[in-house]
């Protein structure tokens, strides 16, 4: 199998960068065309690497692909999940090259999707064309990548709740996720939740004079900053009643454990050029960013913000929210909370509106499953080091909906690194990473179908 990647390495490149260069932005109606080509190069992608069947599922959105590989109806089945979607990439000028036009710089691939989503889901398509030809694959392998990770999942949910049998499985493999370093590899054991929502707040029927009317009529900007400034108090902790009601507390062990894996506070603030980090007081950066959760504006925008000035009293501000939830919290929980702190911290001068988007549940797993020493031991084998176990920050949303649909638990044993710029501009993927996936992913299925055997 060794040989195979080294005979292949230059194609399996060239195959990922043709992927890159197709501008799959879901959120955008202005890409769908292009999200609909990405759809059908990972179908004749998955088809080329020699599955039984492919098919593209349409969807009232982005469609689905879905493939099988059955090599023995006893055999384990590992459900591959990964989505071919990508994060929109504005702002254009901060890229250092265009982001849909991959090169490679310093061992890394520059691109839109490089590590989020294309160059993690296609080391699995590259993984399972490799174990085909070697004839050495040991378990059935079902794939589905979709099209709407990016925004929420809205109708992967309803595709595996009407298609429970097709995806039945013993587990599900997915890379999206990052580890420590490229000496430091890891396994991400939780991943948030996640609400997401858009308020509104509105002032006078129309955009006045702010000379004429200033200081007299609320100015709809001003009032939600205010508002927003209220969400955290001076120790960061977020101020709607009940937002912690279930979180879950960690003992102390757990927190001292977790506290152990590498982290160099002075290397995260050089990288990000911040001379101090900021969050919720007496939890350190790796518990604020895995088992705390937090609130965040995404956006903000109203009033005039063209060339030169407008003296102008807008009527209207907007601000897009978004809440990082961790066990035991759930999304909609959350939601009625913040949607109902807010109306209620709402001035009479003003009339706010609050417009749920999506969201998604908190997940956690074991370290002692079957599929979590699998993928520990394929690690351990192709990194030389075993893998630390660490909570992620991000969010999967549909992990949850598999859990509870599929019965089944996901293993999230991505390649990424903090430093691929994931969402940002010029983003990237290692070349390392990259052919590192598509030596552990067979090592997986290795270990996986002998300790299921036992
Ligand atoms: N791959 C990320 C999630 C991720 C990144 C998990 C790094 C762990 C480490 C995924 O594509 C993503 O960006 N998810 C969104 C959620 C979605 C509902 C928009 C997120 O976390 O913001
Ligand atoms: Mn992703
Ligand atoms: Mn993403």
């Amino acid at each position: 199998m060794q040989k195979y990647l080294q005979d292949n390495k230059d194609r399996f490149l060239d195959e990922l960068l043709d992927l890159l260069r197709i501008p799959s932005v879901s959120a955008d109606s202005k890409f769908k065309d292009d999200t609909r080509r990405a759809a059908d190069f990972v179908r004749q992608s998955i088809e080329a690497a020699g599955a039984d069947w492919v098919k593209i599922f349409e969807t009232p959105g982005h469609p689905i692909v879905y493939g099988e590989k059955i090599v023995n109806p006893a055999a384990p089945t590992v459900l591959i999940y990964g989505h071919y979607d990508v994060q929109p990439a504005d702002p254009y000028e901060l890229w250092d090259s265009p982001p849909f036009e991959p090169v490679i710089k310093n061992e890394r691939i520059y691109a839109r999707g490089a590590c989020d989503d294309k160059g993690q889901f296609y080391m699995h398509v590259k993984a399972l064309e490799m174990m085909i030809a070697t004839k050495s694959l040991p378990c059935n392998v079902k794939i589905m990548i979709e099209g709407e990770e990016e925004v929420g999942s809205d109708h992967l949910g309803e595709f595996v709740k009407s298609h429970r049998d097709m995806l039945a499985c013993d587990t599900i493999l997915i890379s999206d996720t990052s580890i420590i370093a490229n000496d430091v590899p890891s396994i991400e054991v939780g991943l948030r939740g996640l609400t997401y929502l858009e308020v509104e707040v509105v002032g006078a029927n129309r955009d006045l004079h702010s000379g004429v009317y200033g200081g007299a009529v609320a100015n709809p900007i001003n009032v939600l900053c205010e508002m927003i400034a209220s969400l955290h108090d001076e120790n960061g902790h977020i101020t709607i009643p009940g937002f912690y009601d279930k979180v879950e507390e960690l003992t102390a062990d757990a927190r001292a454990a977790m506290n152990e894996a590498p982290f160099d506070l002075a290397e995260y603030k050089q990288d990000l050029l911040i001379e101090d980090v900021r969050g919720e007081a007496n939890y350190t950066t790796i518990e604020r960013t895995s088992i705390r959760p937090t609130l965040d504006v995404n956006g903000i925008w109203g009033g005039y913000v063209g060339e030169g000035a407008k003296t102008v009293l807008p009527s209207k501000a907007h601000a897009k929210i978004s809440m990082r939830l961790v066990p035991n919290q759930t999304d909609k929980e959350i939601e009625e909370k913040f949607t109902k702190h807010f109306l209620s911290i709402a001035p009479p001068s003003v009339k706010v509106s609050v417009k749920p988007h999506h969201g998604g549940l908190p997940y956690v797993n074991p370290t002692d499953s079957i599929e979590y020493e699998a993928a520990s031991m394929a690690m351990e084998e192709s990194f030389g080091k075993k893998p630390i176990p660490t909570r992620g920050g991000g969010s999967i949303p549909i992990v949850a909906l598999f859990e509870q649909e599929l019965g089944r638990k996901s293993i999230l044993m991505g390649f990424g690194l903090d430093i691929d710029a994931l969402h940002s501009p010029n983003e990237s993927y290692g070349l390392f990473n990259y052919y590192k996936g598509i030596e552990t992913i067979p090592l997986f299925f290795k270990h996986y179908a002998a300790l299921k055997k036992e």
